[in-house]
This record gives C-alpha cells, sequence and structure tokens, in this order.
C-alpha cells in the first residue's frame, strides 16, 4: 500500500512539554515537538506496550514512562539495544494541522 498522509492532530493541541499521543487510522503514534519540528513514532513501546506519546523527551530521546527504555526520536533507535527500533513515520503541516505519512 503506498504511504499516505492522514491527520494527526492540530498544532494548537500539542502540549507545551512538546510529547503527545494520537491515533491515526486505528495506529497509536506518539508525536513530538523538537527545537521547531514535528517528530512521529510508533507510540508502543516493543518492551512490554508502554506509551511512548507519554514519556519523557531529553533533547532528541524519548524515555518510555513504564521501564525507560529509549529511543532516539529521529530514527527510532532504542539507546542501548541495537536490534529493537521503533518505526518513525515522516511529518509535516498542512494549515493548522501536523500529519503524519504513514507506510
Ligand atoms: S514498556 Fe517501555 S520500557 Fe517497558
Amino acid at each position: 500500500m503506498a504511504a499516505e498522509w492522514r491527520h494527526a492532530i492540530e498544532i494548537t493541541e500539542m502540549p507545551g512539554n512538546g510529547v503527545t499521543e494520537c491515533v491515526v487510522e486505528g495506529r497509536i503514534i506518539a508525536l513530538f515537538k523538537l527545537e521547531g519540528e514535528f517528530r512521529a513514532i510508533d507510540g508502543i513501546c516493543p518492551h512490554q506496550g508502554g506509551s511512548l506519546g507519554k514519556g519523557s523527551l531529553h533533547g532528541c530521546v524519548v524515555r518510555c514512562p513504564w521501564h525507560g527504555w529509549e529511543y532516539d526520536i529521529n530514527s527510532g533507535q532504542h539507546q542501548s539495544i541495537p536490534t529493537v527500533c521503533v518505526n518513525t513515520f515522516e511529518t509535516r503541516i498542512v494549515d493548522n494541522n501536523i500529519e503524519v505519512r504513514l507506510s
């Protein structure tokens, strides 16, 4: 299936800490605002299903709220386990909306 752009949230819905969760086409997506740009990754931690969109952001690294696994929000790469990586998605702004490109 071709990747398609989908509405995620309005820009104004992004909280001040730059971390949030949304559901796009039935998928849970973690959205981040970092240095004025938006990033999107799979919102479910591969460890035990924690919500990465409810984690804490430390530079470009999100820490899962459940047990502290950390992922680079640019690459999806786990910070200490090379074989663990979450999907990343392109983002774009259309009018006042953040859209993600689902694959
Ligand atoms: S569920 Fe994310 S670290 Fe355990």
